[in-house]
């Protein structure tokens, strides 16, 4: 398999969530209180499933290898523009959380940002991900050779090996518990 297998395989995962939180914009919409349970659960999607496991592979392993080439213009531009969507979806998180907390102090005024963030990643998932599955992921291919690419998948599922205890360390250290390091 190519190294852009399990991406793919990612992005159709990542493409479940996008109905669920357009159901949350229609609800929304028509007056009722947010679903702070759905709001937590997608921010942590977001972020430790569509952003630290996936765009951490794609930007820490793939895109990094790939700056080592001597990418087309046409190539060096599109990973810039995926780069820069990877980055409005981590800031679109964190707007929503801050949303979500300031909703929580009663301050009404944040249902409007709450809205905009999930409008905004249910707009944004989609066209990044047709743009990685159509436009780049193939032509990013041809760069590395068949040992590279085998080289690759195999620190794609290091990467993923290690994504659980990420996970648990950081909610251990944020309940006050010491994280440990894994060999
Ligand atoms: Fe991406
Ligand atoms: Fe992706």
């Amino acid at each position: 398999m190519k190294p852009i297998g399990p991406l793919m395989w990612e992005h159709r995962l990542i493409e479940q969530i996008i109905p669920l939180i357009r159901n949350e914009c229609i609800r929304l919409e028509a007056g009722n209180p947010p679903n702070i349970l759905f709001i937590e659960t997608s921010a942590d999607f977001f972020r430790t499933y569509a952003d630290r496991t996936h765009h951490g592979k794609e930007e820490d392993i793939l895109f990094k290898a790939l700056n080592k080439k001597n990418l087309s213009p046409e190539h060096e531009s599109i990973m810039k523009e995926l780069i820069g969507e990877h980055e409005t979806a981590r800031t679109t998180v964190k707007e929503l959380l801050k949303a979500k907390e300031a909703y929580l102090r009663n301050e009404s005024s944040s249902l409007d940002t709450i809205l905009q963030s999930l409008d905004r990643l249910s707009e944004l998932y989609p066209g990044h991900i047709e743009k990685e599955d159509k436009k780049f992921f193939y032509p990013a291919m041809e760069y590395f050779s068949n040992e590279e690419q085998e080289k690759m998948l195999d620190e794609f599922y290091a990467f993923d090996r290690s994504m659980i205890h990420e996970k648990y360390n950081d909610i251990i250290n944020r309940m006050g518990g010491k994280p440990i390091k894994f060999p």
